[in-house]
């Protein structure tokens, strides 16, 4: 059988593929300047073991919580940096515009109060010396280790900002579903995190939930010519247009974290365009291929773009603060009872100083 121009276009795909897994390897990214792998070796040596304890706990009952905090992590860095300014509920002037924002209104409430009970214990545990963003960081860390992904270290010593930010800015920083490969291949840019880098990271989505409303441009009222048929009649099924109830739809095994979503995305089963255009676009096609068809590589490749976006724009050293409460800033002066539990620790802390 003489070869066709898509027996070529498929080949150059698997070649590119091949040559891009054995040529690369993956550099671990040295920590920002004032971050550390041991930041707080002395200060709080059991702050990585109270965090996995407890989240191996929560994951027990749910292990959805997992997709939540690997998600609010990504939404915190985007956003004027890995601060915590996604934990911020409001001040006096009233609730955050960065948590109301449209992209925001889907993080699962539940994280937010899983970041809330580790900080309780963590400061309990060391004091007010761990900041609220690198406790998102462990715990996304976490959540991709114990649903069966690779092990890492992650780089610590983030500060908490003390700005509230706009919806604007919220929604310049995260790319919508329907951005296509260039849109999101140059949001990324904008945060030094290049094409494999952005498809490795578009991998997180092999676990978790997706509401109706983050696809259903892609069914209705013309269907993606990109997606498979029956993938596109099931979810039909569960997102009916008429449907009055936002449903959720479970990704593709959402509880496990591995390689299948770029399988799916070869077998045209992304479920949003961001996904789908990945493997649709010539300049990411080929690192699709070959995190499809090589794990480890996903693996190796994901913990380089998850250590990198985790130190987008950091703030260390003496700049921002460490929160009492990893939502509200420490001089919001709200009359909650979080000032309460602050006073308590503050004096825990003292006392601690004396002794
Ligand atoms: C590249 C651009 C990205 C876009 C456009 C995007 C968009 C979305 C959307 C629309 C949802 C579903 C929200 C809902 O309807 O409930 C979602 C879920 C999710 N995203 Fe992304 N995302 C992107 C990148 C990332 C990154 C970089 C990560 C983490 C490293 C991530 C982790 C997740 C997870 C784990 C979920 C499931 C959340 C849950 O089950 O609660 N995403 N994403």
């Amino acid at each position: 059988m003489a070869p066709t121009s898509s027996h070529v276009v498929a080949l150059t795909i698997m070649l590119s593929a091949v040559l891009f897994a054995s040529t690369t390897t993956a550099q671990i990214p040295a920590p920002a300047k004032g971050m550390s792998w041991t930041f707080y070796k002395s200060s709080c040596p059991k702050l990585e073991s109270i965090i996995t304890k407890r989240l191996k706990e929560v994951f027990k009952k749910d292990i959805g919580q997992a997709a939540g905090l690997l998600r609010l992590h990504f939404h915190d860095c985007f956003v004027e940096g890995c601060d915590g300014s996604v934990l911020l509920t409001g001040s006096a002037g009233g609730p955050s515009a960065e948590q109301g924002s449209p992209p925001n209104l889907s993080l699962r409430k539940e994280a937010f109060r899983i970041i809330d009970d580790l900080r309780a214990r963590v400061h309990k545990e060391c004091g007010r010396v761990v900041s609220c963003s690198d406790i998102v960081a462990l715990a996304a860390r976490d959540s991709v280790v114990l649903s069966g992904g690779p092990k890492y270290q992650v780089a610590l010593g983030r500060r908490d900002g003390t700005t509230l930010v706009t919806q604007d800015t919220t929604l310049a920083n995260l790319p919508p579903p329907f951005a296509t490969t260039g849109t999101i291949l140059s949001s990324l840019a904008t945060k030094n995190l290049n094409p494999t880098d952005a498809v490795a990271l578009s991998g997180a989505h092999t676990i978790g939930i997706s509401h109706c409303s983050s696809f259903t441009d892609r069914l209705y009222p013309n269907q993606d010519p990109s997606m498979d048929q029956t993938f596109a009649k099931n979810l039909k099924a569960t997102c009916p247009q008429a449907a009055t109830t936002d449903n959720i739809v479970d990704i593709r095994s959402p509880n496990v974290f591995d390689n299948k979503y770029y399988v799916d995305l070869m077998n045209r089963q992304g479920l949003f365009t961001s996904d789908q255009d990945l493997y649709t676009d010539s300049r990411t096609r080929g690192i699709v291929t070959s995190f499809a068809i090589n794990q480890t590589l996903f693996f190796e490749k994901f913990v380089v773009a998850m250590i990198k976006m985790g130190q987008i724009s950091v703030l260390t050293g003496k700049q921002g603060e460490i929160r009492a409460n990893c939502s509200v800033t420490n001089s919001a002066k709200v009359q909650t009872s979080s000032f309460l539990e602050e006073a308590v620790e503050e004096a825990v802390e003292l006392l601690a100083g004396m002794r």
